[in-house]
């Protein structure tokens, strides 16, 4: 696809990469629409993620589901829009997929990580769950529409990397 024609970003990755922070910067910059995924969960996952249960894949779909039409409103409206969503298998991003959307994989090394989310307040993740995480990740691949950003930059540069990357102008 046309760089040009990315309307919606879905901004992946594992735990602590840096997803939130990335996509609420683009957003701004571009004046684009922005969501948290994790907060389109159905509340049967809130309450399994809050005991501490892994969550299934039969537990992603009817989420992913949320996520897809959030992304598809947007595009049906000519709203142009950033969502977070970890999106670590190709076929949770198959859910996603739509023409106009781009996948923006943050990426890092784990030591970068570890740090970030030990630095993080507010936020409990354990070590062994970033080793799951990159255990599941499935990159993605040439025929995705997407692009790998480095998390090891300011998140205002990894901003101007996307738009620039993209070719996207704010919205008028
Ligand atoms: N480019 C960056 N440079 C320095 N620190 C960063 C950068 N991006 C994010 N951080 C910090 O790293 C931590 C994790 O970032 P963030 O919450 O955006 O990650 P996330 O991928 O959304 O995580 P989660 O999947 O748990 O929601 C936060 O404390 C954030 O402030
Ligand atoms: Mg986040």
């Amino acid at each position: 696809m046309a760089a040009t024609d990315a309307r919606v970003l879905v901004v992946m990755g594992v735990s602590g990469s840096g997803k939130s922070t990335l996509a609420a910067t683009v957003a701004e910059r571009l004046g684009w629409a922005f969501a948290e995924g994790d907060e389109m969960h159905p509340a049967a996952n809130v309450e399994k993620m809050q005991a501490g249960t892994p969550l299934t894949d039969e537990d992603r779909w009817p989420w992913l589901g949320t996520i897809a039409g959030w992304i598809r409103s947007h595009l049906e409206g000519g709203v142009p829009g950033v969502v977070t969503c970890s999106a670590l298998k190709r076929s949770y991003r198959d859910v996603l997929r739509a023409p106009g959307v781009v996948f923006v994989h943050v990426a890092g090394d784990t030591a970068l990580i570890e740090q970030r989310m030990s630095a993080r307040s507010g936020h409990f993740m354990p070590t062994s769950l970033l080793a799951s995480q990159l255990a599941t990740l499935e990159p993605p691949q040439p025929d995705e529409a997407h692009l790998t950003v480095s998390a090891d930059r300011t998140p205002q540069d990894e901003a101007a990397d996307v738009v620039a990357r993209l070719g996207l102008h704010p919205v008028s």
